[in-house]
């Protein structure tokens, strides 16, 4: 890990943030939703588009060469930053949404029968939750779920040896909560559940551009993640599957790029990673993603993760002193996010009243509403950090909540 590393400096590498809103210089604590670009990843889509645009795998001419390495080279450093053990584990997709709806639609399809059990945490985000009732629905599978205590959001895992019965096929799970900014012990999930011959799938949709990855360690059979809130563009994601689990999946769609040879009344389909991307790809987004990938290696990922929890806890820390606030979250190891209530507040309203400050959060159920509704709410308000924000920002939150609170209890 670096020592040091001149965080105001690489705020300068993001154009988006000097602005104001309203007014107000903008404090952008969004970034769960997603992260802004710095100027590489803008300066990496402008190149291709402006010199090396053509689809990829088919021409032989200069232009389709320079993006089929370019398309290539993106996949072997998406490799790199997860430690995959090769690029053929890299399967490029729109999103973490739909790696998980790829492994729901073939590896599920392939493997699910009537009476398995798909095993999930309370804290999934509704993209690893509704592809698994949907596949149950299908396949006769049931789901059952690790259960949460509480406002903390931590897993109660007292629970979890009575879960992994011999009907459990799959373990997906979240591995850093986007409402409740939990960290799961994946890797200790992964290693029990694999001595029982479970498969697993890791969510890493909050957790990728955050802190280091490597799925190796980690032990899991998938692991999915979406390249803009890590610093790439939208509608590029990842997935990742181990070889051997890959190579007992049928293709996801049916179209070009995908097959070795077709009839009339056959075709014959190329291995992993071809196997499961019809059609032409996102080009670009692979690229951008790449110079993502570049970027935060270059300040490093453990520096990322160490600055998130500092802004995260002096966040907590603050907070403590606006009456009437319900925290969400776990008390010790928090991801760089914090979820909060005023009491008779409804969160839009708090996140309404931030923007007129120049504060964007977050307010709504975070597409986690089976957890709002366990937890006795309907939504939350949610200040998600990354490596771009200060102490500074965090004392204008701060002090915005604040006044909210007094506004409404005036
Ligand atoms: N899952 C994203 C969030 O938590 C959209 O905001």
């Amino acid at each position: 890990m670096k020592k040091t590393v001149d965080w105001s400096a690489l705020r300068q590498d993001f154009p988006i943030l000097d602005q104001q809103v309203h007014g107000q210089p903008l404090v952008y604590l969004d970034n769960a939703a997603t992260s802004q670009k710095p100027r590489s990843v803008i300066d990496a889509l402008v190149h291709y588009y402006t010199f090396d645009n053509a689809n990829v795998h088919r021409g032989i001419h200069e232009l389709s060469n320079r993006a089929t390495n370019a398309f290539e080279a993106a996949r072997a450093r998406t490799a790199k930053f997860i430690n995959a053990k090769s690029s053929d584990e890299i399967i490029f997709t729109r999103g973490t949404t739909e790696s998980i709806n790829l492994v729901a639609a073939t590896w599920g399809a392939k493997h699910l029968k009537p009476g398995d059990v798909i095993l999930l945490t309370e804290l999934e985000h509704h993209s690893n939750l509704v592809p698994w009732q949907m596949l149950a629905q299908k396949t006769g599978a049931k789901l059952a779920y690790i259960p949460v205590t509480g406002d903390e959001g931590v897993l109660n895992l007292s629970k979890l040896d009575s879960l992994l019965t011999s009907q459990v096929k799959l373990l997906s799970m979240v591995h850093i909560s986007n409402s409740m900014g939990t960290v799961n012990p994946v890797a200790d999930l992964c290693a029990r559940a694999k001595k029982l011959g479970i498969t697993t799938l890791v969510d890493g949709a909050q957790s990728a551009g955050h802190l280091p990855v490597d799925v190796q360690a980690m032990g899991c059979d998938f692991f999915a993640f979406s390249g803009h809130k890590i610093c790439g563009p939208t509608g590029i994601g990842v997935l990742y599957g181990r070889t051997e689990v890959l190579e007992t999946m049928p293709p996801y769609q049916g179209g070009g790029e995908m097959i070795l040879t077709v009839g009339y009344d056959k075709t014959e389909f190329k291995h992993a990673p071809h196997r499961f991307e019809a059609g032409t790809p996102d080009i670009s987004g692979p690229i951008g993603l790449h110079a993502a990938m570049d970027y935060l290696d270059a300040i490093g990922r453990a520096n990322i993760w160490k600055h998130d929890q500092e802004l995260a806890n002096y966040a907590v820390d603050q907070l403590a002193g606006v009456n009437n606030l319900r925290l969400f979250g776990p008390k010790t190891n928090r991801a760089g996010l914090v979820s909060f209530l005023l009491k008779d507040v409804h969160a839009h309203d708090v996140v309404t009243l931030a923007d007129q400050a120049g504060v964007a959060l977050r307010g709504g159920h975070h597409c986690t509403q089976p957890l709002m509704h366990k937890l006795g709410v309907e939504s939350t308000a949610r200040a998600s950090f990354y490596f771009y924000n200060t102490r500074d920002e965090v004392d204008r939150f701060v002090a915005v909540i604040k006044e909210i609170q007094k506004f409404f209890a005036s």
